[in-house]
């Protein structure tokens, strides 16, 4: 499968690579192809192509969201609308404001009454959108290796097929899920399972 990229943080190049991995194709997109951090990532991953917002939005059968969700809606258009339609959306995004956290605690700009999610599934009608990697740290998105403990933690959601509006959420240890999938490794880039529900 084609996966285009939006976004070429710590959480972009981790997809990227776990999604190269896996033996999809992978554009990783960029505003700037120069960056250190991406020709770092370009060097480890020779298979992995680089584009902009537009070429990896064209490019990717699944989208995947990985800025800020205060510059999302920018990517969004840098990237072209039409080239979402239809297509399957891995939004890993958070609303987190631009202020501090208060008391250690991380301040949305959204509220309890609507999300980042619905506004961009308002944003881009024609889209299927799965959140997904957005409530896990970069560092265990892809094959997690949790000593002592099975708990994975994953949010899938979606507005726009209310059957599937919460997929997913903290799996800890819960012996029917995880039979399912049998081995735990099988919960990599497990995103699929639940895109493929949307379809
Ligand atoms: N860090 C984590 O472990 C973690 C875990 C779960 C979810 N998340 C979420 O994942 C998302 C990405 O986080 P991140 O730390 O990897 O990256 P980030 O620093 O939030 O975003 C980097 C990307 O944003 C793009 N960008 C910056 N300003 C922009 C603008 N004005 N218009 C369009 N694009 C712009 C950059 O473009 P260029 O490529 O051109 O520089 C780059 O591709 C966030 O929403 C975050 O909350 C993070």
């Amino acid at each position: 499968m084609k996966v285009g990229i939006i976004g070429s943080g710590i959480v972009g190049r981790v997809l990227a690579t776990g999604f190269l991995n896996e033996a999809h194709e992978v554009m990783l997109g960029t505003r700037n192809i120069s960056k250190e951090d991406v020709v770092k990532w370009k060097k480890e991953n020779t298979k992995g192509l680089l584009g902009s917002f537009q070429e990896t939005a064209q490019f990717g059968e699944v989208i995947v969201l990985a800025v800020s969700g205060l510059v999302v809606e920018d990517a969004i258009n840098l990237a072209g609308k039409e080239h979402f339609s239809n297509k399957i959306i891995i939004d890993a995004t958070n609303p987190i404001a631009a202020v501090p956290p208060e008391n250690g605690v991380l301040k949305y700009f959204t509220s309890l009454d609507r999300s980042l999610m619905e506004d961009l599934q308002k944003l881009l009608p024609d889209a299927k959108f799965v959140k997904a990697f957005n409530s896990v740290g970069n560092a265990v998105m892809y094959k997690p290796k949790f000593s002592g403990t099975k708990c994975l933690s994953a949010a899938m959601m979606t507005r726009r097929n209310k059957q599937l509006q919460i997929f997913l959420h903290h799996l800890a240890g819960k012996q029917k899920i995880w039979a399912k999938w049998k081995q735990p490794e099988q919960l990599n880039l497990f995103v699929f399972f639940g895109a493929f529900l949307v379809l």
